[in-house]
């Protein structure tokens, strides 16, 4: 299946009044057929979702060393350790209802000082997303500003996944 295909079939269902346990149960559906988990070359890779059905799928690649069922928002993952992580990446996670801006404190944690957040967000949702409208780019720089971490490229291409004002890469 096509990440077209994919983002078509799971925006329609997004809204913005689902809970997050709404949301991992939506992706818990979706697993069976999520089958486009891709070569990688690091040594060593964790995974992280709140839907254990997608980890369950994640599981049968041999790619990950550890598959931890939880939300990256505001709280705390106990699994994770502080300053963990070289490189955190998420893709198609900035959605409605999905990884909130609250997270980047969370985020920032678990990734070494000088290690990298690698993340996209179609420009829809930022126009969009009630989470991201008129806060998530103000946020991003707020933070750059108070030297939280560096944004230190932003544009790719072009594309669904891939707008110039969306993804960044961030140095902690
Ligand atoms: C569209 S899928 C993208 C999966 C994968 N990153 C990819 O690109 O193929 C979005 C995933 O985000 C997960 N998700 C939803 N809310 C989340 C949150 N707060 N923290 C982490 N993952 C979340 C969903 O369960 C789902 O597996």
């Amino acid at each position: 299946m096509s990440q077209r295909h994919k983002e078509a079939r799971f925006n329609a269902k997004l809204r913005p009044d689902m809970t997050p346990q709404q949301i991992a149960e939506m992706f818990d559906d979706f697993a069976d057929d999520y089958d486009e988990l891709k070569e990688v070359g690091f040594s060593y890779v964790d995974a992280l979702d709140p839907a254990q059905k997608m980890l369950d799928v994640a599981k049968t690649r041999n790619v990950y060393r550890r598959l931890i069922c939880a939300f990256m928002d505001k709280n705390r993952v106990e699994e994770i350790e502080t300053d963990f992580y070289d490189c955190i990446t998420a893709t198609a996670a900035f959605n409605e209802g999905l990884v909130p801006c609250n997270a980047f404190p969370q985020m920032i944690r678990i990734v070494k000082p000088g290690g990298r957040i690698v993340f996209t967000v179609p420009q829809r949702n930022i126009d969009n997303a009630v989470e991201y409208r008129g806060r998530l780019l103000p946020l991003i720089d707020k933070m750059a500003a108070e030297g939280v971490w560096d944004v230190t490229a932003v544009p790719l291409a072009d594309g669904e996944l891939s707008h110039a004002l969306g993804p960044g890469f961030f140095t902690v």
